[in-house]
């Protein structure tokens, strides 16, 4: 039993020796244009999901039903999001082709997150990826207003409709 156990103990110091050797070494790619491989993939993808879910379990909505708060996401989403994600008729800006992972068009999706875990998501951001936290940087009725445009508006409009809607209420640059 004794020998087994430190067979067992040695594997380890020796598979951790090469793991902080491999480390030093230098060989890893850290370039965004290298890919994470299928398992690698797997893991972050299957960590994520299931993080995420957790979190917004205990996330209440509120009442979302002013359009005026819908309008408010729009402002917000149109200046703070589209260069990343795009919107109908427009595309997602050109810095976008190097990023990694690539920033989802969720305009096009057919499953665009709702409220409460949009709310997460805008609040909290994506570790490893470019997906910023806009917690530090906006209220919680703001993060709302986001999250109401994004699951409510976002998915049902037409470019014709966004197009028009940046119009009306976007504001005007001088
Ligand atoms: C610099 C690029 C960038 C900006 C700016 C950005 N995002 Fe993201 N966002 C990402 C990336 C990359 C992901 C995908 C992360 C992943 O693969 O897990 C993402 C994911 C998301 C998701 C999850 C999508 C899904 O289908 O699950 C939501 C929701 C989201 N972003 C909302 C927003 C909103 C709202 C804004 C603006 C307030 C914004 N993002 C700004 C890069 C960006």
């Amino acid at each position: 039993m004794k020998k087994v156990i430190l067979t067992v103990l040695i594997t380890l110091v020796i598979m951790a020796g090469g793991f902080v050797m491999y480390i030093y070494s230098g060989s890893y790619d850290i370039s965004q244009l290298s890919h994470h491989n299928a398992v690698t993939k797997w893991v972050i993808n299957t960590t994520t999901h299931h993080s995420i879910d957790k979190r917004v379990e205990e996330i209440k909505v509120p009442d979302l039903s002013n359009p005026q708060i819908t309008i408010n996401g729009f402002k917000m989403y149109n200046k703070m999001c589209k260069g990343c994600h795009g919107a109908p008729g427009m595309n997602q800006g050109p810095m976008t082709e190097g990023l990694y992972p690539k920033p989802p068009a969720i305009y096009k999706s057919n499953d665009i997150p709702e409220a409460n875990e949009a709310f997460w998501i805008i609040k909290n951001g994506i570790k490893m990826t470019s997906m910023p936290a806009y917690g530090p940087t906006h209220n919680d009725q703001e993060i709302w207003a986001l999250a109401a445009f994004l699951s409510n508006k976002l998915g049902k409009m037409t470019a014709e409709e966004y197009k028009d809607w940046n119009k009306e209420y976007s504001e005007k640059k001088d």
